[in-house]
């Protein structure tokens, strides 16, 4: 069943910014692609980099984030690392209300994409 945390205000997380957040007992990555807000599980997949703490770019085919440890790139609406496209990470739903960022970790978003 999903259960939804008040994670974050919109303020916190400006378009083109990834921060860290905890929901519950997982450790999120929050990212602001150009307003649209998704969420990840945050510990990469390589060795358990922060996620959180990585950078955000927008490339020809999409938008990217990359882990500050060495540098696996994740499509962060999907969840799936770039070069791979067989490791991927966990995605959770996420909404606003009003000024806040909510995020769901009941239950896991999965994408056809
Ligand atoms: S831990 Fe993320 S790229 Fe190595």
């Amino acid at each position: 069943m999903a259960e939804w945390h008040d994670v974050a205000a919109l303020t916190e997380l400006s378009p083109g910014q990834v921060i860290e957040v905890i929901v519950g007992t997982e450790v999120v990555a929050l990212a602001n692609v150009a307003g649209q807000i998704f969420a990840i599980d945050g510990v990469c997949a390589h060795q358990g980099g922060p996620l959180g703490r990585g950078v955000l770019s927008r490339e020809a085919d999409g938008c990217r984030l990359t882990c500050p440890w060495h540098g696996w790139q994740y499509d962060p609406a999907t969840g799936r690392q770039v070069l791979s496209q067989t490791i991927r990470q966990r995605v959770f739903p996420t909404r606003i209300a009003g000024d806040r960022i909510w995020v769901s970790v009941g239950a896991v978003s999965c994408s056809s994409q």
